[in-house]
């Protein structure tokens, strides 16, 4: 599910971060696990009343924290080791609540898949329908078609989406997305396990982090073909098994340090992440002139030269394999700073322009018409008051400032607690002069 909601800002609405633009970045940085795999596994674990025991997990984010929370709630038993960056999880059978309330659905969308899981194992279940949103409409439609395709009794009252199983369970049925939609894939896929006979997904979304929830899904012993394609069948089980499963690289948090680093021209190495899974993102770097060299686990990025051998490029985002949204804000960031101009076509969200005016603010020069926004190259971004308004607009204005003439100050990085590991330590680690304020 959509991982950019801003319901939940005033506690923390005061922390920001300061930076200092100008260093340029050399060294190391070390990727952690995707969150937006991790988040799908741990709700995986209310499949079975078996250990589920996930490594390189993203203990710290605030995103995680949140559905830890959840499932802590709904009767899981969960260990957490941030040293070790592992998770333990043991959904009891017994123990298990089935009402997800609105104060902890509310602060983080993807909550919304420990429906199916609940519904596929105990036959019922109600969850808060998630709450507004800061980067479009985002329902959860067909997250809802694809269980009451397979035989779930959905109402929804007083906020709360209801599920019932029919008698003896989901069915398995053949379901084509009219659209294609992460969430809603994974959701079904996660149901599917456990439904009887066999279960198509046509039309589904074949992000990394699907593939890796459906290789842990096999190992709890779900029978799935199709991994990584369009179409995935499923041939459902009675009872999943727990199984050590390790989290992917974040590809987004790769992407956006190459940026960082293409940007401030330095020579950094990524390490501990996946080259393949956005092969998108280095073509469109290697096309703007950045040089990026893969070995293994690790990718090298380096500037040519200086700010101006980088070449404004056209973007369009799209569903994986092509180029990812969450990667849309810090591009643009790029583009900013690059010779000549850049189109950026968000097709996948509405309204995912809010880093727009805070990067006007700092000297950009971006026009927004409808869904595609024009970006002319200016020679030098200037230190600003910014405000982070997303999880990806946040870290895209941190980009900026890394590269800005004199102080920026990014508030409410609320946003970016949810979807980056330390995101001070890392950078400054490699000669960023960036701190918490
Ligand atoms: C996931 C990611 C998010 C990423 C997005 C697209 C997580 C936690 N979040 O979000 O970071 O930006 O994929 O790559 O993994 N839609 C409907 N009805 C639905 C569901 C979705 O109309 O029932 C629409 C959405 O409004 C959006 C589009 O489908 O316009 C794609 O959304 P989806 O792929 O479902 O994104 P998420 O899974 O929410």
């Amino acid at each position: 599910m959509t991982e950019e909601i801003d319901t939940d800002v005033a506690n923390d609405g005061l922390a920001k971060i300061k930076i200092r633009g100008g260093n340029p970045l050399n060294g190391e940085i070390p990727i952690s696990g995707a969150k937006n795999a991790a988040l799908k596994l741990v709700c995986a674990a209310l499949l079975t009343d078996q250990e589920l025991k996930l490594s390189n997990v993203p203990t710290t984010l605030r995103d995680m924290t949140t559905l830890i929370d959840l499932i802590r709630y709904l009767g899981a038993k969960v260990d957490v080791n941030d040293a070790a960056k592992t998770i333990s999880i043991r959904a009891i059978g017994g123990a298990a609540k089935t009402t997800a309330p609105y104060d902890l659905v509310r602060k983080m969308r993807a909550s919304i898949l420990v429906l199916g899981p609940m519904v596929a194992r105990h036959g019922h279940a109600k969850v808060s329908l998630p709450g507004g949103c800061a980067i479009g409409s985002r329902p959860v439609d067909l997250h809802l078609m694809g269980l009451e395709a397979m035989g779930a009794e959905i109402k929804i009252e007083d906020g709360y989406v209801h599920a019932a199983a029919p008698e003896g369970g989901l069915k398995g049925t053949n379901i084509v997305f009219p659209k294609v939609s992460v969430g809603a894939t994974e959701h079904l896929l996660m149901a599917a396990c456990l439904a009887s006979g066999t279960t198509t997904l046509s039309n589904a979304a074949m992000e990394p982090e699907i593939g890796d929830l459906a290789e842990c899904l096999k190992k709890m012993g779900a029978y799935i073909e199709g991994i990584g394609t369009n179409k995935l069948t499923i041939h459902g089980v009675e009872k999943l098994n727990g199984t050590e499963h390790a989290v992917i690289p974040d590809r987004i948090e790769t992407g956006t340090f190459m940026i960082a680093a293409a940007l401030t021209g330095g020579d950094v190495t990524l390490t501990g992440t996946r080259a393949n899974t956005i092969d998108s993102v280095i073509a469109l770097l290697r096309k703007a002139g950045v040089e990026v060299t893969i070995t293994g686990d690790k990718i090298r990025v380096k500037r040519k030269d200086d700010l101006k051998s980088l070449r404004g490029i056209d973007i369009m985002t799209e569903p994986y394999p092509g180029f990812p949204t969450d990667m849309q804000a810090q591009i643009m960031t790029m583009l900013t700073l690059c010779d000549g101009a850049g189109m950026v076509t968000e097709t996948i969200f509405e309204n995912r322009y809010m880093h727009v005016p805070e990067l006007v603010r700092m000297g950009a020069n971006i026009v927004v018409q409808g869904n595609s926004a024009i970006v002319r190259g200016v020679k030098q971004l200037k230190g600003a008051q910014v405000m982070a308004t997303d999880l990806r607009a946040s870290v895209a204005l941190v980009i900026a400032g890394l590269c800005a003439d004199g102080e920026t100050t990014v508030n409410r990085i609320y946003h970016l607690e949810r979807g980056y590991e330390d995101i001070v330590g890392k950078l400054s680690a490699v000669g960023a002069d960036i701190r918490s304020a």
